[in-house]
């Protein structure tokens, strides 16, 4: 058997924390191996933000994590965040000529492609003399106690180390390399692995529930959308999108990491619009079909089916009744409808739920009870609104990390 090499720190994943670790560990000196069994390198990064990387968010307040990020217990996320904050990255984007631009909501984005992130980074690697293998399978990964060493069986050879970095990342869209490695190795290692589903994901609904909306496929309109018993309810004010199969957007990925099977969605169709009082002033003044008054705040195409839904709609205003315009009013605002489920890790941008942040000290990432023994990213029970705030805990947590090992 070949003697297995042997490395300071050796990191699981090429992905966006992954990159950012080994690269930062490499400079401070660290001989570092990266591994990862994908052909290409951080295949989610070059998909991201469609195509050109919303690569983190200004808004992010490190001081209240819990008001971006999803998980069993958000704060964990603190420590890391604050040392690694969204300005620290803008500056790294900036050395490397990275032309950026704010979106709404703090959201920066590359001004070209998303590759410029995957370079920077795999420069930054370069300049860390990080070894990087890939594609590489994993085989099997041990722990030899009495030398405090990680051994990892690879399809290129033996390694090991006295600190492994697992950065393997969730579930979603599993044809570019998503597996459930990281999960597998922290079970193996004795930590808790809360309960995974998919997030920032379409919500779907059962084909007859769904079939006189299937026709609105491709109508987009501002909402804002809610879900969760009223005391804790969350709510977002963004776009909706119609699908053929249900409901997609921004707002509907936003609530989908907080929606839970069963609960109803509530819609404001109509936001910021006092639709009761425009409806009634309308009757006294016009002759207009209620479809097509409707279209002033609504698109055409929906207000046409959602007149055609009831009779009473189906008129001109002024020959409506109040009860029927005030009923239509209500609905619109407070649009009442259960998914039957979601797109699945298929269509999914994040994984919620991961590797028990209980299980893992804040300052460095590391395993508590198991020395050496790292989770960065988002294998980790941390995750984040759409917008930038994913890849921020991406680079926060490799940072935290890669400055203990
Ligand atoms: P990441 O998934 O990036 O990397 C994990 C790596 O581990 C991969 O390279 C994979 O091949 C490797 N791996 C997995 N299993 C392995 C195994 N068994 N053996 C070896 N290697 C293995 N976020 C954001 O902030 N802004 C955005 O614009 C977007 N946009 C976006 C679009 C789409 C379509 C998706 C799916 C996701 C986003 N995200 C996002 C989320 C963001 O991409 C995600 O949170 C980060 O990439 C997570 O970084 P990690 O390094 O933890 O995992």
């Amino acid at each position: 058997m070949t003697a297995a090499q042997r490395y300071d720190a050796i990191v699981l994943g090429a992905g966006a924390a992954g990159l950012m670790c080994a690269a930062v560990a490499g400079q401070r000196g660290l001989r570092v191996l990266l591994l990862d069994h994908a052909a290409r390198v951080a295949e989610k990064i070059r998909i991201s933000g469609g195509g050109r990387c919303n690569f983190t968010n200004r808004l992010l307040d490190a001081r209240a994590p819990q008001q971006h990020y999803v998980g069993t217990n958000p704060r964990f996320a603190r420590s890391a965040l604050a040392r690694y904050t969204p300005q620290d990255f803008i500056v790294l984007v900036e050395r490397h000529g990275i032309a950026w631009h704010e979106k709404h909501k703090g959201q920066l984005f590359c001004d070209g492609s998303a590759q410029a992130i995957i370079d920077l980074l795999l420069a930054e690697c370069a300049r860390g003399r990080v070894e990087h293998l890939q594609p590489c399978q994993i085989r099997k990964v041990s722990f030899d106690a009495a030398h405090g060493s990680y051994l990892l069986d690879t399809e290129r050879g033996p390694a090991e180390a006295p600190s492994l970095v697992v950065a393997t990342g969730g579930l979603s869209i599993p044809k570019i390399g998503a597996t459930d490695l990281g999960h597998r190795l922290a079970r193996q290692f004795g930590l808790p692995v809360t309960a995974l589903r998919p997030g920032l994901v379409p919500l779907t609904f059962d084909a007859q529930q769904w079939a006189s909306y299937a026709q609105l496929a491709g109508v987009s309109l501002p909402v804002r959308i809610a879900c969760g018993e009223k005391k804790q309810r969350m709510a977002f004010d963004e776009d909706l999108l119609f699908t053929h199969r249900g409901l997609s957007g921004p707002a509907v990925l936003q609530i989908s990491s907080y929606w839970h099977a069963g609960q109803a969605l509530h819609i404001d169709l109509a936001p910021g619009v006092d639709l009761a009082q425009e409806l009634l002033q309308a009757k006294a003044q016009s002759k207009k079909h209620i479809a097509n008054l409707l279209a002033q705040w609504l698109p055409a195409r929906l207000a046409d089916a959602w007149c055609a839904q009831e009779p009473a709609w189906q008129r001109p205003v002024n020959e409506a009744s109040d009860k029927a315009l005030l009923q239509l009013a209500a609905q619109l605002a407070d649009w009442r409808i259960t998914p039957s489920g979601t797109e699945g890790w298929r269509k999914a941008e994040v994984t919620l739920g991961g590797v028990d942040v209980q299980a893992l000290q804040q300052q460095d990432m590391q395993a508590r009870g198991q020395p050496g023994l790292y989770f960065i990213g988002e294998v980790v029970d941390v995750t984040g609104w759409l917008g930038g705030y994913n890849f921020q805990w991406a680079w926060a947590s490799a940072l935290a990390c890669a400055q203990a090992l």
